[in-house]
C-alpha cells in the first residue's frame, strides 16, 4: 500500500476535536523543545526549571498530545462506525480534512513560534538569573546567596560555576537539578546542604574560564589582623609573602600541584575530603610517588575513595566563604564598624554569636539586648555615654552571625570547612604534615617557609608594614 493510502484514513479519522487537540499539544510541546535546546547547548547553561520545563514537563505535553490522536480516532470511530465511507478520500488538497489539519497544524505553529520564543526568551533570561537561583529558593539556598554576596565572585553568575561546559555535565546538572526541585517541593533535602554535592561540584575548566594558568600566580603580601580579648582591646597583625606561584610552571603552590603533567590523586575516608591517609603524585618526569599515613596499610589507597586534585580542592570556598567566629570579628573589627574603646568588646561579642539561637528571628533580638544588658550591668557609666557606639557595635557583631550562621538550615559555626590554609581548618596540612613517600627520600612538607615566608606573627606593629609604606612609620 501507497503512504498516500494508508495516511487517508488516519487523516480523515483524526479530523475531530480530541485528535486535533492531540495536534496542537504535541507541536507546542515540540516547537518549545526545540526553542530550548540552544540554552542548553551554550555549555553555561539554564538553572535546574528549565531543565524541569524541557525535560518533564514538555516531554509529558508531548506524549498526552500524542496519546490523544489514538484515542480521538478510536471515539470518533466508535461514533460514526456506520456512517464511515468504504474508501476514504484521497490525500488532495481538494479534502477539507486534509486542508483543516494542515491549517490546524500551521496556526499553531506560528504562534508558538511567536508566542512562544518570546515567552521562553523572557523565562530562560530570568531563570538564569542569580537572584531566581539565591532567591527562589529563598530559605535552602540562603546561607550560599548570603556567603556568596560577600564573595569576590558576587558579580559572577551561579550558572558560570555551577553548570560547567560539556554534555556530561549538562545532563548530570539536569538530574540533579531536577531532583533538587523536587526536594525543596516535598521538603526532603537535607540540612545543612550536604557538600560537596557531586553534581554541583564545578571542574577546573570552569574556574579556567576566567582565571587561565599563566593569570593567577607570583607572590602575594596578605595581612592578618588580630584582636584580643582583654579589656582593652589590642590589634596585632601577621603578615605573610605566599608563594602563589603560576599554574604555567611549576614555581610556588599552583605550579606544585596544577603545573603542567603534574598530577596529585588522593584517598579520603570522610565524604567531607578532611581525611586524607592516602596521597599519589606523579611529577612532570612522570615518576609516581606514594605518601601514606601512618595509620595506612599497604601501597594501595584500599577501600578509600579516591579523587584527583583539581581547583576545589584548597579553593572549595571560593564563593561561599563562611568564616570561623574568630575570624569574623576580627573582619568587622578591623573594618572599624566595632568601637574598639568598650571594655572586653571582644569578649562580649564572641560569647553572644556563639551562644545558640533557635531562629534567625531570636538571634537579631537577642545578640543587640545581651550586648546592650551586658554594659547596662557591668559598666553603667560606658553605657550611659556610649549608648549610640553600643548599639552601632552590636549590630556589626550581629552582622558576623547573619553571615554564617542560618538556623533554619542548620548551618553553623565551621559545618563547611574552608580549604585553604589551616589555622581555621587543617586545610593543607591535610596532607603536608612531613608523611615520607613509600619509597623514601621525599615528604609531603610542613616547613615554615614551604608555602609561605612568615614576615610577621601576630606583632603589634610589624616594622615591615611600615618599610611596604603601608602605615606611616
Ligand atoms: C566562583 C564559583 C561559584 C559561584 C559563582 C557560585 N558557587 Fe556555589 N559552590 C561553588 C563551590 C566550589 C562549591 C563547593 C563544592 C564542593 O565543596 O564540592 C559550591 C557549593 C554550593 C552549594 C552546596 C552547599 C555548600 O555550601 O557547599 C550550593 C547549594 C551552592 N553552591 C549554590 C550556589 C548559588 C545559589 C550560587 C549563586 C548565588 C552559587 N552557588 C554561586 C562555587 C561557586
Ligand atoms: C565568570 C568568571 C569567573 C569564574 C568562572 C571564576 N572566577 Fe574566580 N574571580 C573572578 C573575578 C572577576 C575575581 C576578582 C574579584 C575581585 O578582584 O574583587 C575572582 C577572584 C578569585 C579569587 C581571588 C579571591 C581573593 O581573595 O582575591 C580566587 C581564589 C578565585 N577567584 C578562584 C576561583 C575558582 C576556584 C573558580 C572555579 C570554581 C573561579 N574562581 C571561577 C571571576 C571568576
Ligand atoms: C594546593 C592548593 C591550591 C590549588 C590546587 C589551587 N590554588 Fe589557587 N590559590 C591557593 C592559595 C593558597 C592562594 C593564595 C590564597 C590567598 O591569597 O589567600 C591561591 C590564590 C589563587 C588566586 C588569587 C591569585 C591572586 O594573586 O590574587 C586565584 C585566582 C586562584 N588561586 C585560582 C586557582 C585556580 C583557577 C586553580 C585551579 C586551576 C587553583 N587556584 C588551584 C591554593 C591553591
Ligand atoms: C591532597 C594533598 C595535598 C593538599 C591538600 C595540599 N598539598 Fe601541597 N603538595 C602535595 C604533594 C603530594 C606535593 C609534592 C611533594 C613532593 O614534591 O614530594 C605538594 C607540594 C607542595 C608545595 C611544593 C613544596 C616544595 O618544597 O617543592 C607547596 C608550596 C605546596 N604543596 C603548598 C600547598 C598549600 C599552600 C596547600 C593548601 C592550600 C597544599 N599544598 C595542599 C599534596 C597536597
Ligand atoms: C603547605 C603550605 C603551608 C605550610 C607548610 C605552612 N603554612 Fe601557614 N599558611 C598557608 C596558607 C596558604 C595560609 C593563608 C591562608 C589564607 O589565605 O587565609 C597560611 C597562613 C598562615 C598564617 C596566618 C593565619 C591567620 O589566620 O592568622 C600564619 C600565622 C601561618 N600561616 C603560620 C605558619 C607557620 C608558623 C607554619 C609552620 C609551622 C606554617 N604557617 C606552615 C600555608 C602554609
Amino acid at each position: 500500500m501507497k503512504l498516500k493510502e494508508w495516511l487517508s484514513p488516519i487523516v480523515y479519522l483524526s479530523s475531530n476535536w480530541i485528535s486535533l487537540i492531540g495536534v496542537v499539544l504535541v507541536t507546542t510541546a515540540g516547537i518549545l523543545f526545540m526553542f530550548l535546546i540552544p540554552t542548553s547547548m551554550r555549555g553555561h547553561s539554564p538553572d535546574p526549571y528549565i531543565g524541569i520545563l524541557q525535560f518533564m514537563v514538555l516531554p509529558m505535553v508531548f506524549f498526552a498530545g500524542l496519546a490523544l490522536i489514538p484515542l480521538g480516532i478510536w471515539w470518533f470511530k466508535k461514533r460514526h462506525g456506520k456512517e464511515l465511507p468504504d474508501v476514504f478520500p484521497a490525500l488532495e488538497f481538494g479534502n477539507p480534512r486534509l486542508r483543516r489539519l494542515l491549517a490546524f497544524l500551521a496556526a499553531s505553529t506560528v504562534a508558538n513560534v511567536v508566542i512562544g520564543g518570546t515567552l521562553v526568551y523572557k523565562a530562560v533570561t530570568y531563570m538564569e538569573s542569580v537572584n531566581f537561583c539565591g532567591q527562589t529558593c529563598h530559605v535552602v539556598m540562603k546561607p550560599e546567596f548570603t556567603a556568596y554576596q560577600n564573595s569576590p565572585h558576587s558579580r559572577v553568575e551561579c550558572v558560570s560555576c555551577h553548570i560547567g561546559p560539556g554534555a556530561n555535565w549538562f545532563v548530570k546538572s539536569k538530574i540533579s537539578g531536577s531532583w533538587q526541585v523536587i526536594s525543596v517541593t516535598f521538603n526532603l533535602y537535607p540540612r545543612p546542604i550536604p557538600t560537596p554535592i557531586e553534581n554541583l561540584r564545578p571542574a577546573r575548566e570552569t574556574c579556567e574560564v576566567c582565571h587561565w594558568p599563566q593569570k593567577y600566580g607570583g607572590d602575594r603580601i596578605k595581612v592578618f589582623n588580630n584582636f584580643s580579648d582583654d579589656e582593652k582591646t589590642k590589634r596585632t597583625q601577621s603578615v605573610l609573602l605566599l608563594h602563589v606561584g603560576g599554574g604555567n610552571g611549576y614555581e610556588g603552590i599552583h605550579g606544585a600541584h596544577m603545573g603542567p603533567g603534574v598530577q596529585i590523586r588522593y584517598g579520603h575516608s570522610d565524604k567531607q575530603r578532611q581525611k586524607i591517609p592516602w596521597v599519589e603524585y606523579t611529577g612532570k618526569d612522570g615518576k609516581t610517588f606514594v605518601f601514606k599515613a601512618k595509620e595506612h596499610q599497604g601501597e594501595a589507597p584500599g577501600n578509600l575513595d579516591v579523587r584527583t586534585m583539581d581547583c576545589m580542592d584548597c579553593h572549595n570556598r571560593p564563593s561561599h566563604t563562611y568564616e570561623l567566629p574568630e575570624r569574623g570579628l576580627n573582619r568587622v573589627l578591623a573594618e572599624g564598624n566595632v568601637d574598639l574603646t568598650l571594655p572586653f568588646v571582644r569578649k562580649v561579642a564572641l560569647e553572644t554569636i556563639k551562644a545558640e539561637y533557635k531562629t534567625t528571628e531570636e538571634s537579631e533580638r537577642e545578640i543587640p539586648r545581651r550586648i546592650a544588658a551586658y554594659y547596662e550591668k557591668n559598666y553603667p557609666q560606658v553605657m550611659a555615654e556610649k549608648k549610640d557606639a553600643i548599639a552601632r557595635s552590636a549590630k556589626a557583631i550581629l552582622s558576623v552571625y547573619q553571615r554564617n550562621v542560618f538556623p533554619e538550615m542548620n548551618v553553623k559555626w565551621g559545618v563547611y570547612p574552608n580549604n585553604v590554609g589551616h589555622t581555621d581548618f587543617d586545610g593543607c596540612f591535610r596532607c603536608h604534615d612531613e608523611r615520607e613517600s613509600t619509597k623514601g627520600g621525599r615528604t609531603i612538607p610542613s616547613d615554615c617557609d614551604t608555602c609561605h615566608k612568615t614576615l610577621a606573627q601576630d606583632e603589634e606593629s610589624p616594622k615591615i608594614m611600615a618599610d611596604l609604606g603601608l602605615v606611616k612609620k
